[in-house]
Order: structure tokens, then sequence, then C-alpha cells
């Protein structure tokens, strides 16, 4: 980062000392206020819960402009990205800042493939689980207790070590996800084969039986891959900002990746696909696109608690360049199964196109996400809608642990401990409680 001639300086109505506070600008995008000596020299916090005004780190590896609805990894815009690549090459990209040549791409596709199995001892983590468990928290457990197999590699500070945690979490996500899926449908499970593609093995892991053998179709494979490939990293969101903070700590590598999975559930992140998904199957049970009116007035009363899920962001205040990608998507499986007439696909497009013209969600530059389309395109390729989120989550690790390990790569790294402003009780002594 590189130290801006332009100085801010900060003084106080009381006539407090005032401070010089020096900025430093990026290769794009925001400046910032350096203010790690803010306290030291004034006594006082900066107050910014929710973090919008709040740079948390310096990194190399992905670029978000809101306004633009840009999204660059390593400067490569995701639009390239989608179509020239496949999400193992994104990973390397993600991973180590470049695309790999041909002999790159195939040793570290050979290094993952040949990680894919995980422990036996792992399907017994299963069987503690109720056959109904949400498959996040499956998830959330199964991803801890990779901990305990792997002592040969957690410790972070240790470069080998996190490259071949990075290896064996990008490796066994997909059959951890399968695995989840399998459970709750009480059919087998399915070894990878490795002969497949990180996709088409994760397709076949997930809806072959030993019964017969099963051919992953080439253009669902192919979407699976892109969905994978959009997912992969977006900056500091909140399950990434919660896997360094985690990270900082030098827990290893699976524990912050668990702590990922478990942040990305909750509906305001990941797990607004699936409620999207659950938001249009209502709408659709209630009169389908007729009552889309009637949907779109609750979700402008406050009181209604009721949200457009899939829609909205804190940084993109433009159409999320992913939810473009993931409509295009959308409409190649749709046709390839001969369901480009599909109810919810069509009713998806009429609220997208209701909402973009409403007053309400124009002034607040709510537009569609990434989770908007993404459950309608899973759905048609017959992932259950309780495993979107668990999907979210195998994609997003790659950006997880390469967050990870850029933080852990800064020697000017320390524990993140923010402060707080205290609003509650002041000191008081404690009353026997016959005098209470
Ligand atoms: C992801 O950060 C990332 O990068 C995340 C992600 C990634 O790849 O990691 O992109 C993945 O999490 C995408 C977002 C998925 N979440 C949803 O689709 C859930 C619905 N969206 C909202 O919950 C909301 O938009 C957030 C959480 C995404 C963003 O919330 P902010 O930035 O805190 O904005 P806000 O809640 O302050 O909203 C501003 C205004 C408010 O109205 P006013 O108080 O100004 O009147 O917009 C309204 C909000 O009520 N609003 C919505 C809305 N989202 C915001 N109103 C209706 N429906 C919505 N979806």
């Amino acid at each position: 980062m590189t130290p801006s001639d332009v100085k801010a300086t900060l003084s106080f109505s009381d006539g407090s000392p005032q401070m010089e506070l020096p900025l430093y600008k990026g290769t794009i995008g925001p400046d910032v206020i350096d203010i790690r000596k803010l306290y030291a020299q004034t006594g006082k916090f900066t107050y910014d819960p929710g973090f919008l005004s709040t740079a948390s780190c310096n990194s190399t590896i992905t670029y978000i402009d809101g306004d633009k609805g840009e999204l660059l990894y390593r400067g490569y815009p995701i639009e390239q990205l989608a179509v020239n690549c496949d999400y193992l090459e994104t990973c390397y990209l993600l991973l180590y800042g470049e695309l790999p040549t041909p002999s790159q791409k195939e040793e570290f596709t050979n290094r993952v493939t040949n990680h894919t199995m995980v422990n036996e001892q792992m399907q017994f983590f299963l069987r503690g689980f109720r056959r109904d468990a949400h498959p996040m928290a499956v998830m959330t457990g199964l991803v801890g207790a990779l901990s305990a197999f792997y002592h040969d590699s957690t410790d972070i500070n240790n470069p080998e070590h996190r490259e071949i945690a990075a290896i064996r979490l990008i490796a066994k996500m997909p059959t951890l996800v399968a695995m989840a899926y399998k459970y709750t449908i009480g059919q087998p499970y399915i070894y990878p084969k490795n002969d497949l593609s990180y996709a088409g093995n994760f397709m076949r892991m997930m809806f072959a039986t030993p019964c017969e053998e099963y051919k992953p179709n080439d253009v669902l494979v192919r979407a699976m891959d892109r969905i994978f490939t959009l997912h992969a990293d977006h900056e500091q969101n909140a399950s990434t900002s919660t896997v360094r903070l985690c990270g900082s700590s030098g827990t290893n590598p699976f524990a912050a990746i668990a702590a990922g999975v478990a942040c990305l559930w909750g509906p305001a992140h990941g797990g607004a696909n699936e409620a999207a998904l659950n938001m249009l199957e209502d709408i659709q049970r209630n009169g389908g696109v007729a009552k889309i009116g009637e949907f779109i007035k609750q979700v402008k009363d406050k009181n209604s608690g009721v949200k457009l899920m899939g829609f909205g962001h804190r940084v993109y205040k433009n159409y999320d360049p992913r939810a473009k990608l993931m409509r295009e998507t959308c409409h190649e499986v749709l046709n390839e199964l001969g369901l480009h007439n599909d109810p919810m696909f069509k009713l998806a497009m009429e609220l997208e196109k209701i909402a973009l013209e409403d007053e309400y969600f124009v002034a607040r530059k709510l537009y569609p996400n990434v989770d908007f389309y993404s459950g309608i395109v899973q759905r048609a390729i017959g992932i259950p809608v309780p495993l979107f989120t668990a999907i979210f989550a195998l994609a997003r690790t790659v950006g997880w642990i390469a967050q990870l390990n850029e933080m852990i790569g800064d020697p000017e790294y320390k524990i993140g401990r923010p402060r707080q402003l205290f609003v509650g009780a002041t000191k008081r002594d404690v009353k026997p409680i016959a005098q209470r």
C-alpha cells in the first residue's frame, strides 16, 4: 500500500490536541485513513458497528466496485473467468495469484484429485446427526472435525501446513457435502472417482448409486462448475472476515474454515439462496405472478419483517455481476432440461423486473445478488434446497483459505481484538441476596 500525499487532520471542538492521520492508496478503490495510532494518541476509539466504513486489512485477492457492479479475482473480471476458466483454475489463481499454465493446472488438479477421499472415520460423525439435520449443521461439524485427522498440517504459521491444508479442504468439501446429502436421504455414500472433473466428481457423488453407472450431463456439470467459480471469493464479506478473525488467534485452518461455514449459514449471507428459493415457492403457492404486487407491498412495509431475499448488498449498489452470469446459467440449464417454461424462473424474472422498476428498490439501490438465481438453477440441477448454502460453502472454501493464508503470510498481522463503546452499568457493589 502506498502512502498518499494527502493527510487527514482530526481536530476536536473542545480544543483537545488535533492529530494528523496518514492516508494510504491502493492500486484501485477507496483510499484508507490509517487510524492505528488514534487510541494511543487521543484515548478515543472509532465507532463503526457493521464495518460500513472500515477496511480490516489490505489484500491483493479480490476487488469489488459496488457502484459499477464490477468483481475482479486477482485483477481478472468474473465475466471472463466464468467463461474462459474452470473452478480449479480459479482456485489456483486465488491461491497463488496467477492463472496456471497447462502443466501447473495438471499438477494442481492431480494434487486436489488425490485428496478427495475423507478418512473412513468421518462417516461416524454423520451417524450422530438426525437424518433430517440441516446440511449446514452437519457441515459445520464435519469441517471442524477434519482438524482431528490432520495433526501433520495444523500449524497455521507453517507454509507447508497451510498449503496441504488448502489442498485437503478444497478436495474434501465436495465429498463432505455429498455425504451430508446422502445421509439425509438414507443412501450409501459414493466414493470420489479420480478420472472425473472436480464438478463431475461432485455430481456423481451426489446423484450416483451403487446400483448403476452414473453419466454426468456435461451441461449440468459445466453449470455446477460455473456456480463454484461465481461463489469462490468476495473480498471481506462476513464469513471471510470471520475466517480471518478466527485464524488470527493461530488456530488451525480447519477450525477457521469451520467458523466461516457457520457464519455463511445466516439468511443475510450465504443462507439467502435457500431463503430466496423458499420465498419464490411461497409466492408461487399463494398465486404466483399475480400475487407479486401484494408481496412487494409486504416487503415495503417495515413492520412485516419481510425482505426480498436475494436482493440488496452491502457493497453492490448496482447489479451484482454474478447474478447476471447466474441468470445466463439458469437459461442454459433450463433449456438443456426442457424446463425453459419453468414457472419459478418466470416468476423470478417477473419479480426482478417489477422490483427494478419500483421506487422503493431503486431509491435503495437494491438489485438482485448472487443468491437470487442460484437457487433456481441448483433446484433445476436436482440439488435440494437445504443444500444450497452447503454448496456455497464448498465453493467459497478456496476464497476463505486464500484470504486466511494472505493474512497469516503478512508478518505485520496481529490477533484481531476490536474494542467497544461501553454504555452499561458503572461500578457498583454486590448486595447479599437477603438484601436484594
Ligand atoms: C451474500 O458481503 C458479501 O459480499 C456477501 C456475498 C458474498 O459473496 O460473500 O455477496 C453473499 O451474502 C449476498 C447477500 C445475500 N443476502 C440477501 O439476499 C438477504 C436480503 N438482503 C438484505 O438482508 C440486505 O440487503 C443485506 C444484508 C444483503 C445488506 O444489508 P445492509 O448493507 O446492511 O443494508 P441495509 O439492511 O441497511 O439496507 C438498506 C435499506 C434498508 O431500508 P431503510 O432502512 O433505508 O428504509 O434497504 C432495505 C433495508 O430495509 N433493504 C431491503 C433489502 N435489503 C436491504 N429491503 C427489502 N428487501 C431486501 N432484500
